[in-house]
């Protein structure tokens, strides 16, 4: 009888395996980080071999540690950092080029002109996206464009492209299968949300031949089996979902209305909207949140701060306030409040629902009694400012409103900027016990393709750790939002004057 599930969580950082038990208990990590490479200003890059590599190396470390045997793995499941784009040629499985990593930026003059003649409404209806360089198609388009003999070898069928998942997958099956997930899939600005299909009309607009492109699955059934090349056992592989909505799955946000965020670096929001696709009239994108088997595809609206633990970050290195980054919590608890300072850390311009590229970070309220603790707990305020700005754009969306969020990633874990989400929210914020919700949620979509996990059984894993209850009135809350909307007029389009 199989004991295990095998979650391979590939990011932009690092490569982590992590090993669940049939209770949903982490058995095992191992993690290895990914080293970046900038070439220029504005492009990012890894290299697929090192992507591939240090996968595999980590899925080999952790069941070694945790005396798990390949055998007694009853399934795969792959998630991966989105939108970044591998190339390689199919005759030899060597990539055509380095991985363009989603926050590359190189692009970015194609989308201008792409927009300028008057493609984005049709972009937006047709994939949920907005056109920007952020995603998989352009980046697709820019290798073709760049590298010698890429364009021929593509039209001639050699070339194939894949998000991390599809390159995952080609080596985890020895070169066998080419494939990804809807969820992957809908991040590529090639596919039509509506027809669950690549559309041949955006891949002429962007001037990239189907031919490269992989076969698109659900997120959870048996894909393939693992060949020798990673685990000496030929185990299903048999969930794949990108890490955002791994990690919605995994939050068991499987209701419309159940959100989660991902306090990372940046905060990465998703709503689930059920079986419909709500188009946004709030600048958030529309993307697919899973699909599992034959069943229907399941939506939800996503929208992304840019800066959240980055702010933390600036706290320790840019004004040398704290020494680590735990120490933020202490530091802003010595102050009741941040007394009138306000701080919009809006220092690589604003990201959803507010679009502005040209907004600045901004301080503001200042007197002779402000004090360190003052500014870290502005920070922390203007983590959950962005955070609630963010959740009111997709309440208005879906006509639904939220009655909790659900929390993960690093800065979960402190207590305080939890409990000011649920002041400036006026909803419950929800912690759960395992926080490693991107690599449970592919363990589960894999391990319930396998029936190693019924439903009921996975429902009854999710434990609660805490629950924040909002302790400020609405009054109060409404009056802190509004003096944050006078701070981020401020901040807006600084870099533009
Ligand atoms: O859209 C990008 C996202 O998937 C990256 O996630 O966790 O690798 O930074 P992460």
């Amino acid at each position: 009888m199989p004991t295990h599930v095998l979650a391979l969580d590939q990011g932009t950082t690092s490569s982590r395996a992590i090993l669940f038990d049939r209770a949903g208990r982490i058995a095992g990590t191992a993690q290895k980080e990914i080293e970046q490479h900038f070439p220029r200003p504005g492009w990012v890059e890894h290299d697929p071999t090192e992507l591939w590599s240090s996968q595999a190396g980590v899925a080999a470390e952790v069941l070694t540690r945790a005396g798990v045997a390949p055998s007694d793995l009853a399934a795969v499941g792959i998630t991966n950092q989105r939108e970044t784009v591998v190339v390689w040629d199919r005759r030899t499985g060597q990539p055509v080029h380095r991985a363009i990593v989603w926050q590359d930026r190189r692009t970015a003059p194609l989308c201008d002109a792409l927009r300028e003649a008057g493609h984005e409404a049709t972009v937006r209806e047709k994939t949920g996206l907005v056109l920007d360089s952020y995603f998989s198609g352009t980046k697709v388009r820019w290798i073709l464009d760049h590298v010698d003999g890429a364009r021929e070898a593509a039209e001639a069928g050699h070339l194939a492209f894949g998000t991390v998942d599809s390159w995952l997958v080609w080596n985890l099956t020895g070169g066998a299968e080419h494939l990804t997930d809807v969820t992957n899939a809908c991040r590529t600005l090639f596919f039509n949300l509506h027809t669950g299909d690549w559309d041949d009309d955006l891949l002429a607009l962007l001037d990239v031949p189907r031919s490269m492109l992989p076969e698109v699955r659900s997120s959870s059934e048996v894909y393939a089996r693992t060949s020798g090349a990673l685990l000496s056992a030929e185990v299903p592989v048999a969930g794949i979902a990108g890490d955002q909505q791994a990690a919605t799955f995994g939050q068991r946000c499987t209701a419309p209305g159940l959100a989660k965020n991902t306090y990372g670096t940046g905060c990465f929001l998703l709503m689930n909207t059920g079986g419909e696709a709500v188009a946004s009239a709030n600048n958030l994108l529309t993307t697919v949140a899973w699909r599992r088997g034959d069943r229907p595809a399941q939506y939800a609206l996503e929208g992304s701060v840019f800066v959240a633990g980055a702010a933390v970050q600036w706290l320790r290195d840019g004004l040398g306030i704290i020494r680590s980054a735990s120490e933020v919590e202490a530091l802003a608890r010595r102050v009741e409040h941040a007394d009138g300072v306000v701080l919009v850390p809006a220092f690589t311009g604003l990201g959803a629902p507010h679009w502005d590229a040209d907004a600045r970070g901004t301080l503001l309220g200042l007197t002779r009694g402000t004090t360190a603790a003052h500014v870290a707990r502005a920070t922390l305020d203007g983590i959950a400012f962005q955070v609630a700005d963010v959740l009111d754009a997709m309440e208005a969306d879906a006509g639904l409103a939220v009655s909790e969020l659900r929390v993960d990633g690093g800065a979960a874990s402190n207590d305080l900027l939890m409990q000011i989400q649920a002041d400036l929210l006026q909803v419950p914020v929800v912690r759960p016990a395992v926080t490693e919700t991107t690599a449970l949620g592919a363990a589960l979509l894999a391990g319930l393709a396998v029936g190693f996990w019924t439903e009921d059984e996975v429902d009854a894993q999710w434990q609660l750790d805490r629950r924040f209850e909002p302790a400020i009135s609405p009054d109060e809350a409404a009056d802190r939002r509004a003096g944050w909307g006078r701070a981020l007029d401020r901040a807006r389009g600084w870099a533009a004057a």
